[in-house]
């Protein structure tokens, strides 16, 4: 009797036991973990697997009682402050390496990367100041320049020593100052040996503020998160019921039908019913609204009448400008009905794309016709006068890769230009894989010379030099044979002969845009050499000229393809479709030639940067050395 009482205790203490822990688990699988350190951990953060969501895990460091946020390859970093309501938390940049301007997680992990498949972000918040940089990020679109705040930073803030600060930021090598957040820069603030060697952050930054007084910090936010874990019925409240959820199998804690889940609060709420103030203020909306309405209908019927009076007056000015404007022979002037007709009213499915100043349509005249109508973006003067502009340019020119101008319709509100119509869409679609056909390395070489081709009867053969001023991959059409058409003309000027340069407006586009006319809004042949320098990096790589998804260095396609090419690497970054399987002497020598054509396009010095028509006969020599090829397979083909 004696020894089964004995017995019996020990058993049921372990049953009791195990039941409290038993308990204990099932109440922390949705509770929130302890503080660590002096830092609270709030729900949804985790610092164990038995407490939080373990989706939002942090290290709890058990020596020191310090928090990290753990990012990709083995870098983690404090957490010095949690914001739970904002669902946000600062953590510290990486410490520096003694002596120099590089930080730990430069040597570790080429700087902050996060898993994008957690819910952890980088947020907008976020000044971010990258040092030691190459000098080749000064043309780039982030902001090197010594105005730039993070030389503010480097000389006041009183956060870096003297002579860290000198290596940071000395004569050639850069800082850069930029915002983080959007794609990429949310998940990653890429450090690299041909890049920045170090990064800073300043939270809100205020640079009417002393740079003492800005506060040191990288803002994380975290998306909210869902439904509490569970393991049975017991961890969920009345509303909610525990079911299998999403990914890595585990349960949460539902909301019932008529329930919502509240992330921030973390429970389930009842849905909301009308109240009384929601219908009022939909009352109140709707009241506004029926007034605008009248009002809008009020002014446009105004302004009709008012227009109409003033079209007749509008279309003989405009008439006599085109007049003035050609030298050569008129181009046609069509009729508005017509234009309308051939275009099935200005259809949306008759819409082949929308520029910067107007609108491209697709129309068939009676006769069978297919022309490509272009119209301005109505009441902006600006852009008729661009409009009107190229009417008068482009009805002087005539060359076969050209886009050919029939005529114009100035009747309309908006000026009407009209063109051959081009089938096959532009370039820049094409090698952004919007249609099924790849192109080639010959066929590529062929609309690269043919652009040259063009470019340089306007520079040159042209009765007086006509710049393009907007040579990029988008304004290179293809027919259906893949010759090159050049288009858009919009923002051409017509140079006077006897000027070196004429002198404007930076116009044109980010990426292809020539530095020096952006530094001296000196416009000359040499910056449309620029730009057809960028098509030709864009031919060989089928690379966007300006594309944020590629770390912040490297946006600027011009900067990032010169990099590769100056680390030896220029194969790596060219389209690998065009290498084949076993790319042959030839073409691996036709790739090398016509990288350096590029580069000689897009030398820093305008002066540098070889002619139009040079650029034609380099091409040209290229196409040789391919053809070289062919013959060559041709002949040991016979001789098998
Ligand atoms: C860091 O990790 C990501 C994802 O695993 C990887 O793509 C990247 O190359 C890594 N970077 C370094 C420097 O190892
Ligand atoms: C990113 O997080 C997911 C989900 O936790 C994980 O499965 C994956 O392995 C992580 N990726 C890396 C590169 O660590
Ligand atoms: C960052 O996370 C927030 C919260 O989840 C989300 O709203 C935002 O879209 C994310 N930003 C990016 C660039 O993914």
């Amino acid at each position: 009797m004696i020894s089964t009482e004995l017995n019996a205790k020990p058993f049921f203490i372990c049953i009791y036991i195990s039941f409290l822990l038993f308990l204990g688990h099932y109440c922390s699988s949705q509770k929130t973990c302890p503080s660590c350190g002096s830092i609270e951990v709030p729900y949804p953060l985790s610092t164990h697997p038995n407490c939080g969501d373990p989706g939002y895990s942090l290290r709890c460091d058990s020596q020191s009682q310090k928090l990290y946020f753990e990012a990709l390859n083995g870098s983690s970093y404090l957490v010095t402050r949690i914001m739970a309501s904002f669902q946000r938390m600062v953590v510290q940049p990486s410490p520096w390496l003694p002596g120099k301007c590089v930080t730990q997680d430069m040597l570790v992990s080429e700087g902050l990367w996060l898993n994008q498949t957690l819910p952890f972000n980088i947020t907008s918040s976020n000044t971010i100041f990258l040092f030691n940089c190459s000098p080749r990020l000064l043309v780039s679109p982030l902001n090197c320049t010594p105005t730039s705040l993070c030389h503010h930073y480097l000389e006041s803030s009183g956060h870096i020593e003297a002579k860290r600060a000198l290596q940071c930021a000395s004569g050639p090598d850069p800082c850069c100052t930029f915002i983080a957040g959007g794609m990429p820069s949310a998940y990653k603030i890429r450090l690299h040996s041909s890049g920045c060697k170090a990064f800073r952050s300043i939270l809100h930054l205020d640079p009417e503020k002393p740079a003492d007084e800005w506060e040191e910090g990288l803002e994380i936010q975290w998306a909210p998160p869902p439904e509490l874990v569970c393991q049975s019925q017991l961890d969920c409240s009345g509303a909610s019921k525990c079911s299998p959820s999403g990914a890595n199998s585990l349960s949460r804690c539902l909301c019932n039908k008529g329930y919502n889940w509240d992330p921030v609060l973390g429970k389930c709420l009842r849905k909301k019913k009308n109240t009384r103030a929601s219908v009022i203020i939909k009352v109140i909306v709707g009241v506004i609204s029926i007034f605008t309405l009248a009002l809008a209908t009020a002014a446009i019927t105004f302004r009709k009448s008012w227009k109409n009076s003033n079209q007749a007056k509008l279309m003989k000015a405009r008439e006599d400008m085109l007049k003035s404007n050609n030298s050569g022979k008129p181009a046609k002037i069509f009729r508005l009905k017509e234009v309308k007709k051939a275009t099935n009213d200005f259809s949306r499915d008759r819409l082949l794309g929308s520029g910067g100043f107007g609108e491209v349509y697709k129309g068939e005249f009676p006769d069978g016709a297919v022309v490509a109508v272009k119209s301005a973006k109505v009441g902006n003067i600006k852009s008729t006068q661009q409009v009107l502009n190229e009417v008068g340019i482009l009805s002087q020119v005539n060359h076969k890769n050209l886009v050919r101008l029939l005529g114009c319709c100035v009747e309309a509100e908006q000026p009407l230009i009209i063109y051959e119509y081009i089938s096959n869409g532009t370039l820049h679609d094409h090698l952004q894989g919007k249609y099924s056909t790849f192109l080639d390395w010959k066929t590529r070489l062929k609309i690269a010379l043919q652009t040259a081709e063009a470019l340089a009867y306007l520079h040159s053969a042209a009765y007086t030099p006509i710049y393009h001023r907007d040579v990029k991959s988008t304004n290179i059409l293809l027919d259906d044979d893949f010759n090159a058409k050049v288009s858009d003309f919009g923002l051409s000027r017509l140079a006077s002969p006897g000027l070196s340069h004429v002198s404007t407006c930076a116009q044109g586009t980010l990426g292809y845009m020539d530095p020096e006319y952006y530094r001296n809004y000196q416009l000359t042949d040499k910056s449309d050499v620029y730009s057809y320098g960028v098509v030709l990096l864009e031919l060989l790589t089928s690379q966007r000229a300006i594309d944020f998804s590629r770390d912040q260095d490297d946006v600027n396609l011009a900067i990032y393809v010169s990099q590769r090419a100056s680390d030896g690497a220029i194969i790596e970054v060219v389209d690998q479709r065009l290498l084949g399987k076993e790319p042959s002497v030839n073409i691996l020598k036709s790739f090398k030639l016509f990288s350096d054509l590029a580069f000689a396009c897009l030398r820093e010095k305008k002066v540098d940067r070889p002619g139009m028509k040079e650029v034609v006969q380099d091409i040209q020599s290229i196409i040789q050395t391919m053809d070289q090829e062919t013959v060559a397979k041709e002949v040991s083909v016979e001789i098998i």
